[in-house]
């Protein structure tokens, strides 16, 4: 870290009493093992550990590159369409919903969804808008994505001639894959996902960085944030390395039947961060009929609607907090002569953020009394570096965690099912096998028990 900046910090006390810091610190040896699986690359998944090192999967001449790029699309156009799904978007929508400022060029999302709806909205704004499309796949063959670039080609391709092909920017494999030879046949500037990084870990490659880019937010300082947080969590010390007290906390905590996760914000900002860090954690632990359920909530919106249940239901949540010390807007309280609702003890003295933060404060604490344990983390400021920190530093963690609770955290075999199943009822080449046996599977279950209104 350089000199005067404020670190990130990962606050455990909360912990207490359900995991004293003794039974932590008792997960040393575990936590050596995984360490040196997951950095010696011994352990499952080891053919995608290139996230592992940010600086070595976007060299600066690839920033600069993506920099420019991002330059020449703002002066041409006024929209940026994203295609993908997953890992594919997540992390560039987190970090843009995090920190783009109003007012600059807008950044829009396709493909990760099949909402007609949706997709018809997009198509009618777009209509008369200079926009441009980077699409995101690293297969290049999945749906969600594949139908809406279609769509979104076909209308930019009306709308700018030409002119069409220089507006769409493909990131995928470098060698392989649907969309690397389509992007070769047209001619489109392809940024590459690195052979060695899955979908979910690829917000520091050309994935999440052009969008980030153009929307304006300094990726250069998202990247150095999370070459600084590889540094800070390359040892193996549990007491030094926060991504792996993380990791051990959750699966003590799991093993004591804890087994849902909240991830709780203060900031609607960090709303899409929350999305990130499910697909994290959700595609990457849950398999074998194990992991952790991701979920998350954003206070204080939530504590009137899930709040009743956080406080007192069911004991097997735990929270993780993610909070802003500092850097919000100074919006103060005013006066009111009447003062019906009694405010006038904070009228300019207390700024909402205020407000916001003893509520914070006291939610930790109110939910810990109801025996809710939880992690804090916080960040210094909602800024580029200590963002890219975290999100890198949930990254570690993941991997370790998923060690610790003995599955392959860089695969997701689960997400065939559905695909299978689809494209089967569509009666898609190759799936004439499947098809019958779906179709008759389906058949034997739907309308047999309704109830109408
Ligand atoms: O994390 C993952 O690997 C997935 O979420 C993928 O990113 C997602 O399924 C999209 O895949 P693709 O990039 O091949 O279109």
């Amino acid at each position: 870290m350089m000199a005067g900046q404020v670190p990130v910090s990962l606050e455990y006390s909360y912990l207490l009493p359900d995991v004293e810091p003794e039974e932590l610190a008792s997960w040393q040896p575990a936590v050596t093992l995984m360490h040196e699986r997951l950095e010696g690359g011994t352990g499952p998944g080891s053919a995608f550990l290139g996230w592992l090192d940010p600086a070595a999967i976007m060299p600066a001449e690839q920033l600069a590159a993506i920099q420019a790029t991002a330059a020449r699309l703002r002066e041409a156009t006024e929209v940026m369409v994203v295609v993908g799904i997953g890992g594919s978007y997540l992390g560039a929508r987190a970090v843009i919903e995090a920190l783009a400022a109003p007012g600059g060029p807008t950044v829009l999302y396709a493909g990760q969804t099949l909402s007609a709806e949706y997709t018809d909205w997009l198509l009618t704004y777009l209509k008369d808008k200079r926009f441009c499309i980077n699409v995101v796949s690293k297969s290049g063959t999945t749906t969600e994505p594949a139908v809406a670039f279609r769509l979104l080609r076909d209308l930019l391709r009306r709308q700018a001639g030409a002119e069409a092909n220089e507006r769409i920017i493909a990131t995928t494999d470098p060698d392989r894959g649907a969309l690397r030879g389509v992007a070769t046949k047209e001619g489109y500037q392809t940024f590459p996902i690195p052979a060695n990084v899955g979908g979910r870990y690829s917000v520091f490659t050309a994935v999440g960085l052009l969008p980030i880019a153009y929307a304006g937010v300094d990726a250069a300082a998202l990247l150095d944030g999370a070459t600084a947080c590889a540094a800070a969590c390359r040892t193996p010390d549990l007491a030094k390395n926060p991504a792996y007290v993380y990791a051990a906390a959750r699966n003590l905590l799991y093993r004591k039947g804890k087994s849902i996760e909240l991830l709780a914000t203060f900031e609607p900002r960090l709303h899409y961060l929350a999305e990130w860090w499910k697909q994290l954690y959700g595609e990457s632990e849950g398999k074998r009929q194990m992991g952790i359920f991701p979920a998350s909530v954003e206070f204080t919106t939530d504590l009137h609607s899930m709040g009743q249940w956080i406080q007192e239901g069911r004991r097997d949540i735990f929270e993780t907090f993610v909070t802003i010390a500092g850097g919000q807007p100074a919006v103060m309280i005013p006066g009111d002569p009447d003062d019906a609702d009694g405010l006038n003890f904070l009228a300019g003295k207390k700024s909402v953020d205020d407000v916001n933060r003893r509520a914070c404060a006291g939610t930790i604490l109110a939910h810990r009394q109801g025996g809710v344990p939880s992690m804090t983390i916080t960040l210094p400021a909602l800024a580029p570096r200590p963002l890219g920190a975290l999100l890198y530093c949930f990254e570690k963690a993941c991997g370790v965690s998923g060690y610790l609770l003995g599955v392959n955290p860089f695969d997701q075999p689960g997400v065939e099912q559905y695909k299978t199943n689809m494209f089967a009822l569509m009666h898609k080449p190759g799936f004439e096998t499947e098809s019958a046996a779906v179709l008759a599977a389906v058949q034997e279950r739907q309308g047999k028990h309704v109830v109408t209104f």
